[in-house]
Formats: C-alpha cells, sequence, structure tokens
C-alpha cells in the first residue's frame, strides 16, 4: 500500500512547504486547515497552487479530523495557534492546540496510522534569566513563559502516553525562529516580513533584538516530514537548530542579500531562550542540515521578489 500523508495545518507558513515538498516527491497528500487561504501556497509555488485533496474542517472537532484522516499512514501535525492569538484566547488557543492534539491522536488510533510528527516548540523552555547555558543542553527542563509554551507541553507529554498505553509512535520537534517565504504571522515573523519589506524598498522595524535560532521554512518542513518517517519505538521529542546569530545579524544579512539598508532592529529581548542542542536529533535521525544563513535570506528575497 502507498503512503498517504495528512497535514494539519497546511495553509500555514511550514505546512504550505511540507506540502510542497510532498509533491515534489510525487507524495499523495491530504491538506487540512480551517478554511480555504491559497496565499502561502502560491507564494512558494510560482503563483500556482499544489495538487492535493483538500479537506476544510476544524480541529477542535473530533469528526472533522476523524474524516481528513481516512487512509492516512502518516500525519504531519502543524495545526496550532501561536504565541498571540493563544494569549489574546487562551480557551480557543487551549482547544486548538491541546485538545485539537487529542483529537489527532484519537484518529490516529482509529485509523492505524503508522507514525504522526507533531509541531512543538522552543517554547516549551522558559527564558534566558531562567538557565545558566546561553545554548540550553538537550534534556534542559522545560519552564514555558507562556500558555503557549504551557500547551506545547501537554501535547509532548500526551504524545508519550499515546505510546505508553497504545503503541502510537510519534515525533515532536522544536522550532525556534522559522523564517522564510510564508511567515508572517506570529510573535517572530518580523524578520521575515523585514526581508520582503526591504525587497519592496520600504523601511522597517524588528522591534526586538537579542540571540534567535534563525530556522528556514522548507530546512523545517524537511525536518517533519523526515519525523514522520524515520523509524521510532516511542514518542520522543527533540529540539532542532539552525543558525543561532543575533537579529542584528539577520538584518545585516538581509541588507547584503538585498541591497536596501531601511531595516533595523530594536533591543528588547523576547521570553525565550537563545537556542537548544539539536545533538539527539540528528544522532537518532540524522535529519538534514540547515540551508547557509546567506543563502537561505537570498532565496526568500527572490521569492518575495518574483511575486511583486
Ligand atoms: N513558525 C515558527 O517559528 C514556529 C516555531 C515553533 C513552533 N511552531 C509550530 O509549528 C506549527 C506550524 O507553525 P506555522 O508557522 O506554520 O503556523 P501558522 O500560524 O502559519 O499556521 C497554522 C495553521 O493552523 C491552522 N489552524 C488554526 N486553527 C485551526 C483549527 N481549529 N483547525 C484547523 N486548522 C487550524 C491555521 O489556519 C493556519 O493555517 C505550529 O504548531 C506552531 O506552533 C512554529
Amino acid at each position: 500500500m502507498g503512503e498517504r500523508y495528512l497535514v494539519t495545518g497546511a495553509n500555514g507558513c511550514i505546512g504550505a512547504w511540507v506540502v510542497k515538498l510532498l509533491r515534489q516527491e510525487g507524495a499523495e497528500v491530504v491538506a487540512f486547515d480551517l478554511r480555504e487561504d491559497d496565499h502561502r501556497h502560491r507564494l512558494i509555488n510560482g503563483g500556482s497552487m499544489p495538487e492535493v485533496e483538500w479537506v476544510y474542517g476544524d480541529l477542535t472537532v473530533p469528526d472533522d479530523v476523524v474524516r481528513a484522516s481516512e487512509g492516512a499512514t502518516r500525519i504531519i501535525h502543524l495545526a496550532a495557534l501561536q504565541v498571540p492569538f493563544c494569549r489574546a484566547n487562551p480557551i480557543q488557543g487551549a482547544a486548538v492546540n491541546v485538545t485539537g492534539t487529542v483529537n489527532v491522536f484519537e484518529a490516529a488510533r482509529q485509523h492505524g496510522v503508522v507514525q504522526i510528527s507533531q509541531a512543538s516548540s522552543i517554547a516549551v523552555f522558559g527564558t534566558t534569566a531562567d538557565y545558566s547555558e546561553r545554548i540550553l543542553p538537550a534534556d534542559a527542563q522545560r519552564l514555558p513563559a507562556t500558555l503557549y509554551g504551557v500547551y506545547k507541553v501537554a501535547t509532548e507529554d500526551l504524545a508519550k502516553v499515546y505510546w505508553n498505553e497504545n503503541k502510537i509512535r510519534s515525533v515532536g520537534l522544536r522550532p525556534h525562529t522559522v523564517f522564510g517565504p510564508g511567515r508572517d504571522q506570529g510573535m517572530t515573523s518580523l524578520p521575515s516580513v523585514g526581508i520582503d519589506k526591504a525587497v519592496r524598498r520600504e523601511k522597517f522595524h524588528i522591534q526586538y533584538g537579542g540571540t534567535l535560532d534563525f530556522q528556514y521554512a522548507p530546512d523545517v518542513a524537511a525536518a517533519f516530514i523526515h519525523a514522520a518517517r524515520f523509524e521510532v519505538d516511542g514518542a520522543p521529542t527533540y529540539n532542532l537548530a539552525g543558525h543561532s546569530v543575533s537579529v542584528q545579524h539577520f538584518v545585516d544579512a538581509t541588507t547584503a542579500a538585498t541591497g536596501f539598508d531601511g531595516i533595523t532592529c530594536g533591543t528588547d529581548l523576547l521570553p525565550v531562550v537563545e537556542g537548544a542542542d539539536a545533538g539527539p536529533w540528528h544522532r537518532d535521525a540524522r535529519g538534514p542540515g540547515p540551508t547557509p544563513l546567506a543563502e537561505a535570506i537570498a532565496e526568500t528575497a527572490s521569492i518575495f521578489a518574483a511575486a511583486i
């Protein structure tokens, strides 16, 4: 039997890249999201839409998730509300991020899905002030500083219970600051918006500074696909690593790639750590490494330029 991938949150930034990469290999894909929203797919596919089966539904409604999962062999579960949306509406945040994830695992149980990869986040850790290390060791204590982080801790732990009680295989990944075409919402999306503004020759200020671990959206998408495939006996969660550099360094690289120097950044720190050790991910999964930063920013700028 061939593989069939269900991608939840398929219209989001990482979801759109996952769909694109899966279709490039000719895989069968079911794209699940709340409603039609083609803007990220069109941006990263030169104006056209990928050929996949679209299922619109609500992750918080168990029947919608069961319907979407029918025939799926693997699920890449990305749908969630990000930090500002959870802060604005904690009840909906818990419903989507926690109950929605329970719905995914229940649907996987019902349909005998082989493996799930799911999005956790660096937000399961606290802020730099909570730790003595700049880059956290892989086994650092989780000390979430936001409700979003608390919800992600719950998804990591419920995956372990589904393994212990139902033998459902899953892999959780914790991205940090995803950037690239399609990253247009959420707390850490401003550096990507800055590349778009630079291409348009419009001044733009990123309100924060500090060091973040910048991870290119296609690299992160490839990691989620790999996490749905590599054989695990359990429900491990791994940190991901890209380029741990200052926001100012990212701005300078944007200036170098676009020739526009009107992008600036502040000095305030975001409530996240600078990065976390991804050694176990590379050791266990032998996942692909990151695209060089300058190359990723140049590629992003050229996709934004082509879309104007
Ligand atoms: N982008 C980052 O920097 C980052 C960092 C760490 C973790 N993550 C996690 O990775 C995943 C994907 O991130 P992203 O940047 O692609 O997010 P995104 O906000 O771009 O996309 C999320 C998608 O989920 C969908 N969604 C929301 N509620 C839904 C519901 N009730 N039913 C069905 N679909 C629903 C949205 O419509 C959207 O298309 C998320 O779980 C996020 O928490 C992202």
